[in-house]
């Protein structure tokens, strides 16, 4: 399994000093800015759209992550990538034409993703993993930050992490998570074959911020690949 990476959302940061916490995640060893895109028809809540994308463009090198959790997402595709999106992840519960939208997003330059809610098969996700740069099982319903981890959220981890093995992609695609992921839960999903973890409140507003978060993050997830490589 690759390098484990760490995500920090956006969504839990001070959206009047979005710069300065973006720098801050940044110099604190995050691999990429999660950019957590609501509408309030998907999810109850609505919160970033393209321009404040673009805002994060100019003040970050990392990649952008860009999760995004509308209706239709097909038709904000290109305002995203031309905001400077790296990465955009849609949800398989709103595409009826998954693999024209996944094709969309790697054609306006875009890696593409597709993430799952707590109630969808692992197996929904089988005819569209050969084209796919990333896999992102939604630990929490999506809609707000701060919610608590779903306990058997690992198993599906695992079922991802195996659907990615047999379809030997387990080395080209990412197998991200997201919700309630902090320095508790994380050896749990790692240990599963989670490889990128996305994290909102357990960077922004835990106590120390960035500079203590992001590494206690990446040392449990560490400890938790040396541990079950001994096992
Ligand atoms: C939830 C979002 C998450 C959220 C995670 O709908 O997709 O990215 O920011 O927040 P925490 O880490 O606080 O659960
Ligand atoms: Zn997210």
């Amino acid at each position: 399994m690759s390098r484990v990476l760490i995500a920090p959302s956006v969504l839990s940061a001070d959206f009047a000093n979005l710069a300065r916490d973006v720098a801050a995640a940044e110099e604190a060893g995050a691999d990429w800015i999660h950019v957590d895109v609501m509408d309030g028809h998907f999810v109850p809540n609505i919160t970033i759209g393209p321009a404040v994308t673009a805002a994060l463009r100019r003040s970050t090198t990392l990649p952008l992550d860009v999760h995004l959790m509308i209706e239709s997402p097909e038709r904000l595709v290109p305002a995203f990538a031309e905001a400077g999106a790296d990465r955009i992840t849609v949800h398989q519960e709103t595409c009826p034409h998954l693999h024209r939208v996944v094709e969309e997003i790697r054609a306006a330059g875009a890696q593409p993703g597709v993430a799952i809610n707590p109630a969808t098969p692992v197996d929904s996700l089988s005819e569209i993993v050969p084209y796919i740069d990333l896999i992102l099982v939604m630990t929490v319903n999506p809609g707000f930050g701060g919610q608590a981890f779903i306990a058997t959220s690992p198993k599906k981890v695992a079922e991802a992490r195996s659907l990615l093995e047999r379809a030997g992609r387990s080395g080209t695609v990412r197998l991200q998570v997201d919700g309630g992921i902090d320095p508790t839960t994380a050896p749990e999903v790692v240990r599963a074959g989670a490889d990128v973890l996305v994290a909102g409140s357990a960077v922004f507003r835990a106590s120390g911020g960035p500079p203590v978060s992001v590494s206690a993050l990446r040392v449990a997830a560490e400890r938790a690949l040396t541990s079950s490589t001994l096992r």
